[in-house]
């Protein structure tokens, strides 16, 4: 397995690749890398000749900058576990290898058709500007035939599906479902952050919101939505940002059942933003 930071010599690779006639997947992450990631390289070993992932921790999709100094990072340690999942080819770049000081500092335009005016989008502006920004520059880079992403970050796959429309990319976007803990808690690099006695109060979202897929056949939109936000409200050491149900397409407020519907919630456990979803029908 290469790890590679330069984008020119990424391309000479990618060249390489496309002449011999692979075909590409690819996985973009921000590294601190767990089994919901390695289940996405996986996926993509089995589907593709050869995988290439890029650990980045992007600065332009940060709006807290304490987020961004405390996200956990360890290249050696991932590069490990991507050897093992049978990942060919790693590009981690820097900022500047990247970014030019415009870019980093300028707002990156795109028409979200909408997308981006609730939940994640209210909450972090600028954030999925700045994951277009990064995701499209990668998808330029690395060209691939495929790319995976995690159901997770729900808001995020209804936008990149929508960017690689606008855009015309030539790639399939793969959608993989959300991996676990036993305790049902959903796999992310920020778990890393929680005391094992915080992942127990974390792993209470995913209870409420398996929960509620059972009392959505009984109640109205508006009552389970109180009721989630009442519980999680409720339990110790959770405070609630938001928990919407939405369109699963438009991602607007639902209104009726007969929509495809999920439920997305953002928590904070202690000081750590944790998000999770769960679809009704
Ligand atoms: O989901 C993530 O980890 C990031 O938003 C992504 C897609 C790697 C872009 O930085």
């Amino acid at each position: 397995m290469k790890i590679i930071s330069d984008p020119r010599r990424l391309s000479v690779e990618i060249d390489n690749f496309r002449k011999s006639g692979f075909s590409i997947g690819f996985i973009p992450t921000m590294g601190a890398l767990h089994r919901g990631h390695i289940t996405l390289v996986e996926n993509s070993v089995s589907q593709n000749d050869v995988t290439v992932v890029s650990v980045f921790v992007n600065p332009t999709q940060f709006n807290n900058p304490e987020d961004l100094k405390k996200y956990p990072r360890d290249l050696d340690k991932d590069a490990e576990m991507l050897q093992e999942a049978g990942c060919q080819l790693v590009f981690a770049p820097e900022p500047a290898d990247i970014y030019t000081p415009a870019e980093m500092n300028e707002r990156f335009d795109f028409d979200f058709e909408g997308l981006d005016k609730v939940m994640e989008g209210m909450f972090r502006p600028g954030h999925f500007n700045g994951v277009v920004q990064i995701v499209s520059k990668l998808f330029t880079l690395v060209n691939p035939h495929k790319a995976y992403f995690g159901e997770k970050d729900f808001q995020q796959l209804a936008i990149i599906h929508l960017m690689v429309r606008k855009m015309n990319f030539d790639i399939e976007i793969v959608d993989c479902a959300i991996v676990r803990e036993k305790s049902g808690l959903a796999m992310s690099s920020r778990n890393e952050r929680l005391s094992n006695g915080q992942k127990l109060q974390a792993s209470y979202i995913s209870s409420v919101l398996f929960e509620s897929v059972a009392l959505s056949k009984n109640i109205s939109i508006q009552e389970l939505q109180r009721l989630v936000v009442e519980k999680l409200a409720n339990a110790p050491g959770l405070r609630v940002e938001y928990f919407e149900i939405a369109n699963a397409v438009t991602l607007q407020t639902l209104k009726s059942w007969d929509e495809p519907a999920v439920g997305c919630v953002a928590v904070f456990c202690g000081d750590v933003r944790l998000i999770d979803n769960v679809r009704y029908n």
